[in-house]
């Protein structure tokens, strides 16, 4: 009898998991009312002769029981400290988690570096609606209804009077009626035209410039876009050119093309092999447009200016498609951060 509660005791407890299940085995086996607690209290039940003997080999096994189940507790106690540290655990090898910064984007980038080379010159930033209507976005512009210009825009309407601006030029109105001459403006932001293709998006971005003051004429329009485009292009000696040109709002226009910055003047891929790249119109503010505010065209002149950001962006950094600036592909942006 003691023999079997031994075995099933020993086995019981070296295949003892953790501490609880071991503690439930000494209860089982040792407790106040264990099984060998319990042959212990029956021994006056024995014939006297077999009782010495009985009970000291009870008390033995009692003893072993004892003693096998505080060194299972060592064991389990040690096993359970070896777990806990295991899990808590600190790797220091491991390499770092970063967190990314980010960084603005290369359109940003650009329209606050032409802001800031105006605003060293004296050029105050004027903003206007994206939402704009027919008066100033055309007819304030010399752009009569049914003028053929319209078609010169793809324009986007919410209705007959009200359209998604399609150049910045309408805040040379909004401008002209909020200071009086002589002032100096620039003017930057979204426009839109409802086209799409490789190289055209539905909304970009222009910079709208605008002088007005008395005695002065289209070489200081020269002279201050000249600097302007040298100092955008980082580039003293950067060769520009102008070509007569046609805006509605201008008398006389031109555009303005600067060497090619991809080849040097030599001819490729970007500049089509002409060696020049467009990129900016100009002008003196028309008559017509001048009566509009009440400014005397008699007294003053106004030289007006308009460009293409992402254009002076993808030549500024080498960027050949337009649409990579709206695809918002990380791989990309990351570069300019
Ligand atoms: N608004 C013209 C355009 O979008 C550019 C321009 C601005 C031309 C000012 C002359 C003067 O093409």
């Amino acid at each position: 009898m003691i023999d079997e509660i031994f075995d099933r005791a020993k086995k019981s407890i070296t295949k003892s998991r953790n501490l609880k299940e071991l503690d439930d085995l000494r209860v089982k086996f040792l407790g106040k009312n264990g099984e060998i607690s319990n042959l212990l209290k029956n021994l006056n039940k024995l014939p006297k002769t077999k009782r010495s003997e009985a009970g000291k080999s009870l008390n033995q096994t009692k003893i072993i029981v004892d003693n096998l189940i505080k060194e299972r507790k060592k064991y389990l106690e040690k096993l359970e400290l070896e777990n806990l540290l295991l899990k808590e655990s600190i790797d220091i090898s491991l390499p770092g988690r970063n967190f990314e910064i980010g960084g603005l984007h290369p359109i940003t980038i650009t329209l606050n570096r032409i802001q800031s080379i105006f605003e060293k010159n004296n050029f105050s930033v004027e903003i206007g609606p994206e939402i704009e209507n027919d008066f100033y976005n055309f007819a304030a512009l010399n752009i009569p209804s049914h003028h053929p210009a319209r078609g010169m825009h793809d324009t986007f309407y919410f209705d007959s009077k009200t359209v998604l601006r399609t150049h910045t030029s309408p805040v040379q109105i909004r401008a002209m009626n909020n200071n009086t001459p002589p002032l100096s403006i620039i003017s930057l932001g979204k426009v839109y035209r409802c086209d799409s293709d490789i190289t055209h998006t539905p909304m970009f971005h222009q910079i709208e410039g605008l002088v007005v003051d008395k005695n002065i004429n289209f070489s200081q329009l020269k002279g201050l876009l000249i600097d302007f485009l040298r100092s955008f292009f980082q580039n003293n000696n950067l060769a520009v050119r102008f070509r007569p040109s046609y805006f509605p709002f201008t008398e006389p226009s031109a555009e303005a093309d600067i060497e090619c910055v991809i080849c040097n003047g030599d001819g490729c891929r970007v500049c089509k092999q002409t060696g020049w790249l467009e990129v900016l119109g100009c002008g003196i503010v028309h008559p017509n447009v001048l009566n509009v505010v009440d400014i005397d065209a008699k007294e003053y002149t106004g030289l007006a200016f308009g460009m293409g950001i992402e254009r002076l962006a993808m030549l500024s950094y080498g960027v050949d498609d337009l649409r990579l600036f709206f695809e918002n592909d990380i791989r990309f942006l990351r570069q300019f951060k």
